[in-house]
């Protein structure tokens, strides 16, 4: 299982990025909020354009956003991993296809209340599920306990249709709550790992629970 690291909740997100590059995270998780689809709204592409100069770690992008094309120009010029936006805005495949025409890989996420069998049409066409184990729009939530399931879901699913499509997890991770997500290649985690002081001992915290 992978760590990647969410600085949504920093107060210094420039220094967390430049801290959690000496850790051993694996990936950097850019949230991006519009305050449409969520009340809450990121700071604008040019500060985020200086943060991924900072970053010695692949990332993605997490758009929480109604207008997915115009976020996917934007951030596609930071050169992601691949681009998550979310199934309940609606023009799934056209947004898939979209992506991809971008040469960029494509993650599909939904929130905790969305049905996890809404997903099954796509599963094929794409390469990571972001699973929500969290209301989107703010870090430091409380993990929601249904998440396993929908883990064990998508796993079983993958495996009985040969599929290969990595499951993403976000939202409430910490310490202990990572013991839910066993099945999941990804965890994203924000304020475990932001309100610590030594963030790598708090990084070594999480690896030491999946090993
Ligand atoms: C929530 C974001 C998450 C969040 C994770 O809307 O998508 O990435 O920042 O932060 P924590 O770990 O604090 O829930
Ligand atoms: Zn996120």
């Amino acid at each position: 299982m992978k760590i990647s690291a969410s600085f949504l909740q920093a107060d210094q997100p420039a220094k967390t990025v430049l801290e959690l590059n000496q850790t051993k995270i694996d990936f950097f998780h850019f949230d991006i909020m519009d305050g449409q689809f969520v009340a809450n709204q990121t700071r604008d592409f040019k500060v985020d354009q200086d943060l991924a100069l900072l970053m010695e770690k692949p990332f993605d992008v997490h758009l929480m956003v109604e207008d997915v094309i115009k976020y996917v120009d934007l951030y596609k010029n930071l050169n992601p991993q691949w681009i998550t936006f979310h199934l309940e805005v609606g023009d799934t495949k056209k947004l898939i296809e979209y992506i991809k025409k971008q040469g960029i890989e494509v993650g599909l996420s939904l929130r905790p209340d969305t049905s996890i069998a809404k997903l099954i049409p796509y599963l094929e066409l794409i390469d990571v599920v972001l699973v929500m184990s969290v209301e989107p729009g703010q870090g430091g939530q409380k993990f929601l306990v249904e998440t396993k399931n929908r883990i064990e879901y998508l796993n079983h699913y993958r495996q009985n249709n040969r599929l290969s499509y990595l499951i993403q997890v976000d939202g409430g991770i910490n310490n202990q709550t990572i013991t839910e997500c066993q099945n999941a290649d990804i965890v994203v985690v924000g304020s475990y790992l932001t309100e610590g002081i030594n963030l790598k001992r708090r990084v070594n915290n999480l690896q030491n629970k999946i090993a």
